[in-house]
């Protein structure tokens, strides 16, 4: 090859980059002020021949999205859980609504389980177009309090999971090229939090997880295979039980009909990345460009740095 080709080649790539950098920043804010205007509706994906799975769906913010997507009428929707009462009565609500919807118990920190569960579902039903990777669990004890195997728990369902479930689902995504695979993270896997180590790194191990993810897809150059992460703040769903801040009306809990409602909303927009509410765009951008002697002051005055001391969660599991 000659030089100029070389240099010729460089320039071209070089403006074709810097072309789509600037489409997709401004693409970015144009859809994040859309979002907010009546002027422009939202433009929804059919999800009518989409079989959805969801993890963790027996309650809490799971049950929701279910009963959220179900709205949108998809082929079928079908639901896992460790526990079968919650995944039956979820299931219930489904078929009241009039779509198709299976329930099977499955452990999804356990990959030979998750392997088979999925084997099942393909010969039953066929492929999983969208995963919903809902299930999480927290125990919120500080370092020096944090027992070992809730630490490999935490990462078994919260990350570990997260790559059993795309191993069983992409390859169908990629062949067909049509896929959805969703992570619902937390703000805690943007920011650490005191007293919630192992659910904080579990979470920060999910979001690298999901951008790498997110890169491989774009290499295999496969346009309707998208991926979605959600970080909310405090939903109320009783998994933060008892945790506090020292402005609680301020910064109040979340409802899990609203951040249900904005998970599907970003699946059937195929959007990337949604932080819950709004506000936390600001303290992400903040919390990566202060310094860390800022940011505790900060978590000080807001009564963050301590606002795990009275959580108990879905049980006290304090130790004395
Ligand atoms: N609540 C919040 O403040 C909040 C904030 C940000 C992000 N999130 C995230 O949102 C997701 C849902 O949270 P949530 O508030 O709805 O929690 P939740 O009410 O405690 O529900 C968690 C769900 O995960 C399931 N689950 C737990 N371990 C599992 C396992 N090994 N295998 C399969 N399913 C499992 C549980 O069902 P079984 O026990 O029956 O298995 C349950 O249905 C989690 O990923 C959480 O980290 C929550």
């Amino acid at each position: 090859m000659r030089e100029s080709d070389t240099f010729l080649i460089l320039t071209r790539d070089f403006i074709w980059t810097l072309f789509v950098v600037v489409k997709s920043i401004i693409t970015a804010y144009f859809r994040s002020f859309a979002s907010l205007s009546v002027c422009f509706p939202r433009r929804y994906k059919d999800v009518s021949q989409d079989i959805i799975l969801i993890t963790g769906a027996g309650r809490g913010i799971g049950r929701q999205i279910a009963v959220e997507i179900a709205k949108h009428k998809p082929k079928m929707i079908i639901l896992w859980g460790r526990h079968k009462e919650p995944l039956e009565a979820t299931a219930g609500v489904i078929h009241l609504m009039g779509v198709q919807c299976h329930f099977m118990t499955c452990d999804v920190s356990d990959h030979e389980e998750v392997y088979k569960k999925a084997d099942e579902i393909r010969d039953k039903y066929g492929d999983v177009t969208i995963c919903v990777n809902n299930a999480g669990v927290v125990f919120g004890n500080t370092i020096l309090e944090s027992e070992s195997e809730e630490i490999l728990h935490a990462m078994k369902v919260n990350t570990a999971a997260h790559f059993w479930t795309t191993k069983a689902f992409l390859s169908a995504m990629l062949e067909n090229n049509h896929g959805h695979l969703v992570f619902i993270n937390s703000m805690l896997g943007i920011m650490g939090l005191a007293g919630a180590a192992e659910y904080s790194s579990s979470k920060f191990g999910s979001a690298g997880f999901v951008e790498t993810l997110k890169l491989e897809i774009a290499n295999e150059k496969k346009d309707n295979v998208h991926v979605t992460i959600i970080h909310p703040y405090l939903v109320e769903t009783g998994m933060f039980s008892g945790c506090e801040t020292r402005f609680p009306s301020l910064f109040p809990a979340l409802d899990p009909e609203y951040v249900a409602w904005k998970i599907v909303d970003a699946i059937l927009t195929n959007s990337y990345m949604v932080l819950l509410p709004r506000l936390m765009y600001f303290m992400s951008f903040v919390t990566k460009f202060l310094p860390i002697d800022a940011i505790i002051a900060i978590h000080r005055f807001t009564g963050v740095d301590v606002c795990m001391d009275s959580f108990h969660g879905r049980k006290k599991k304090k130790r004395e």
